[in-house]
Parts: C-alpha cells; structure tokens; sequence
C-alpha cells in the first residue's frame, strides 16, 4: 500500500507498521548501506532467507553474552538465539577455551580423533533413542541420512511427513518450496490429527519406510504435539515395520533427554543439531542399533555414509565442552521449566491486555501469534495479520530487543532474570500502545 493509499485507509494498523518502519529506515543508515551493498553479489543481499526482513535486516557486527550489536551503534537483548543454536550464548567461557584448545591442536586430520567418541557417548547417554549415532554438518543433513538409514533398512521408498513442517532447507513441506525439495516420494499426513494421518497413510502402509516428525512443530509456530498423536504414530510405525523418526534439531534442548523425554514416546530414530554442536556447525542423527548398522563399513553391504567435516574437531569439542560444563542434565531441566515459566508471565500480559495474541512453544523455544483462534498444527496460523507480527518486530527493534521477525524466539543460558523482565515490560508496553489495533483475519 503506498503512503497515499495509507492516509485514505482505516487502516491504523498498517499505518502503525508503516510509521515504524520509516523509524527503523532513520535509525540504520548503515545497515542500508551495506544491504545495497550485499545486493551486489548475494541474492537479496542474502545467503539464509529467513535472516531476510522488510525493508532490510540490521547487520550484525559483533556480539557478546546475550548481547548483539549492529553496524549503526545499537545494541540489542538477542531473544532469538540463533534459531535455538545459540543456547550457550555468544561468548561461554567453556566454548570459547574447548574451541581454542583444539585450534591449538590443529584441525582438518582427515582421520578418526579422540573427539567423536566422547560426543557420541554423551549424546547416546542424554537421549533414550539413540544407540549409535553418527555426525553430520547441519540438521538439514541429519534428517536427510535418517531418511537413507530408514530406506536403507526397510528396503521402502515412501516418506510420511506432515503438512506445513520444517526439516531443512531441502526438507520444507510447504507448497512453495517444493521446487527445492529432495524429491522422496512424500505421503502428507496433518499434524496432531492422527485420522487425518493415518487416512493418508491408508493403503501404503508396507511402501512408508519412515514417519518423519518434530515432537514440536518449532518453524511451523512452537505447536507441540498431542502425547495422543505421537504415542498413535508410534503404534502405526510398530504395527507395519515402519522407522519412526523424531527430528529433535530443535527440542532437543527441552529438558535432559529432549521432548521425546517430557512427552513420553521414543521413536525408533532421532536427528539432532543447532546448539548440541556448541553453536558450530553441526548435526546429528542416531537411534536402533538395527538400524544405523546398515552404515557399519565393515559391512560388505554398508551403505555409505559421506561428509568431509562430519567430525570436525571444533564442533566436537565446543559440542563436548557445552554438554558436560555448562547445559548438564539438570540445566536443561531447569530451563525448561524457565522458559514455559516465562511463556505464562507472556500469556497472563496478554491475558490481562485483552490482546489478540498467544505465545505458543515448550521450554526455550517460543513463539508469538497474533490470533485468539487455536493453533494445533502449522496452518492454523493463518489468521494472524502479517501487518501484526511485523509491527510487533520493529517495535521490540526499537526497544532494543533482537527476535525473529516472524515472532520466533530461542532463549539463550546468557539470558538473565532481568533481560526476561525487561522484556516483559517492552511487551505489555507495545499491547498498551497497539494492542487494540490488533485484530485476526
Ligand atoms: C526442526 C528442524 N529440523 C531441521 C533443521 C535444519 O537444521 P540446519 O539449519 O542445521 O540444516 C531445522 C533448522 O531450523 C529445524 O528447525
């Protein structure tokens, strides 16, 4: 809508929006200037669409704790956390010596070191599903050798997935991505809506190698799974010899063993990444010793398992370092129990504002919604007004704190009671100011 348009509109949200908008334009010169300059060789000035926002995101110059500051002098409280990878924040002591320490041992052997088999124990020892488990260098990878053991093993092509949900930058069930997809031979179910599930799955039974699932559907809105509906995918997995696979890359941090741990069902395979590599490069996927066994190059018939930097010695031992100093078993506990603690202080804000609004996710990983409406899978957040989630991401720019612009949040171990509270104060501040503009479609 052009600025003439918007003064004949009623439209006082979009106009609130605007408003900020042009504030944010005014305050980041800088960032302007080297987004052109980006633009210049990267596509959109950008290498990770979802760091994209409108007009242009604020570039990063450095960071410390849980601070981020960006090239026009501003500081900004990171609530995002990295999309859940920054959990140790951007400068634990622990990290920053194991990385050191193994920069001071050289990198890139090109063999077997010490490192990968501490990792792996510990992981196998967190998380009740894994009985082996191999490396890779994302998450989006991790899902995508899970899917191999799965095939591999069974000797089945068919991939059941749910509608709207986020695996990897190659593994995003919405329509408009699918151009870039792997193409698996997909069978859509619809997340926490088992009929609707198992309705698709109807007669395919012995072709689905795998069902692949977040017990949280985190990209798709901080939408956790109904206990009912995981414990009938693993039922349906059971009865027709079918892998199921939980995608932990981001709910892994909930609690000592991972969602799958709070919510009571293991599947038979579980991906990991994001923080577990210490905030480097990393992935994870494990589970049934019966199944990872078709990697075991011993094997006449192992199938191959690739990746130059699947054991980098940085991400081994920051990965290492974080697990066994800083995020211990009962440091996960205690954070999730903090940040669903601090979902409620949100939720009762809005609550006693009358807002149309409601923060969904479990433990650290939160996200806000616009809407009054319930949300139980990736689509039923149609109803908030982008004009809302965008207005809400300048605004907590302009009080100096750092989210998603899609309303996505991860908290950090840097975080302390006092960021959350000031926080706090920022959010009721911005539903006094706009609340009542906010309406759902
Ligand atoms: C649930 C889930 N799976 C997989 C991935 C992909 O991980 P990566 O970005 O490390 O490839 C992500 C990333 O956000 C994720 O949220």
């Amino acid at each position: 809508m052009s600025e003439a348009a918007l003064q004949r509109s009623n439209d006082m949200l979009e106009k609130a929006r605007l408003d900020a908008e042009q504030r944010f334009i005014a305050r980041t010169p800088q960032s302007r200037t080297e987004f052109e300059a980006a633009c210049e060789h990267l596509p959109g000035g950008n290498t990770r669409s979802v760091i994209h926002f409108d007009p242009y995101p604020v570039r990063i110059l450095r960071a410390e704790g849980a601070r981020l500051h960006d090239a026009d002098g501003h500081s900004y409280t990171d609530f995002l956390g990295e999309y859940s990878a920054g959990l140790y924040g951007h400068s634990d002591p622990h990290i920053i010596a194991a990385v050191k320490a193994a920069l001071d041992d050289g990198i890139v052997f090109g063999g077997p070191n010490l490192h990968e088999i501490e990792l792996a124990g510990i992981l196998c020892s967190r998380f009740a599903s894994l009985e082996k488990v191999r490396f890779t260098n994302s998450g989006t990878e991790a899902n995508l050798m899970a899917l191999g053991a799965a095939r591999a093993h069974t000797g089945r092509d068919k991939i059941l997935v749910m509608e709207g949900a986020y695996h990897g930058g190659v593994l995003y069930m919405a329509p408009y991505a699918a151009r870039v997809n792997v193409p698996f031979d997909y069978v859509y179910g619809v997340y926490n809506n088992l009929e609707r599930t198992l309705a698709a799955a109807k007669g395919q039974e012995h072709e689905i190698a795998a069902i692949l699932l977040e017990p949280m559907a985190g990209g798709g809105g901080g939408i956790v799974s109904e206990p009912a509906f995981l414990q009938g995918l693993r039922d349906f997995a059971d009865e027709h010899g079918i892998v199921l696979i939980f995608d932990e890359v981001m709910t892994s941090r909930m609690g000592r063993g991972g969602l799958q741990g709070e919510l009571g069902v293991t599947p038979d395979m579980t991906t990991l990444g994001k923080y577990l590599g210490g905030g480097l490069t990393f992935g994870a996927f494990g589970g049934r010793g019966d199944i990872m066994h078709v990697f075991d190059p011993r094997n006449p018939d192992a199938v191959p398992h690739a990746g130059t930097f699947n054991n980098n010695v940085l991400s081994m031992t920051a990965g290492i370092a974080g697990l066994k100093h800083v995020f211990t078993e009962d440091v996960a506990d205690a954070q999730c129990q903090r940040g669903n603690a601090f979902r409620d202080r949100l939720n009762a804000i809005i609550a006693a504002r009358g807002a149309t609004a409601q923060v969904k996710g479990y433990g650290t990983i939160l996200v806000i919604h616009f809407q009054k409406s319930p949300i139980n899978n990736p689509y039923d957040g149609v109803h908030t007004r982008p004009e809302a989630r965008s207005l809400f991401h300048l605004e907590m720019l302009e009080r100096g704190f750092y989210l998603a612009a899609r309303g996505y949040m991860s908290l950090s171990l840097a975080l302390t009671d006092t960021d959350l509270d000031d926080f706090c104060t920022a959010f009721d501040g911005f539903f006094e100011q706009f609340g009542d503009l906010i309406d759902e479609v």
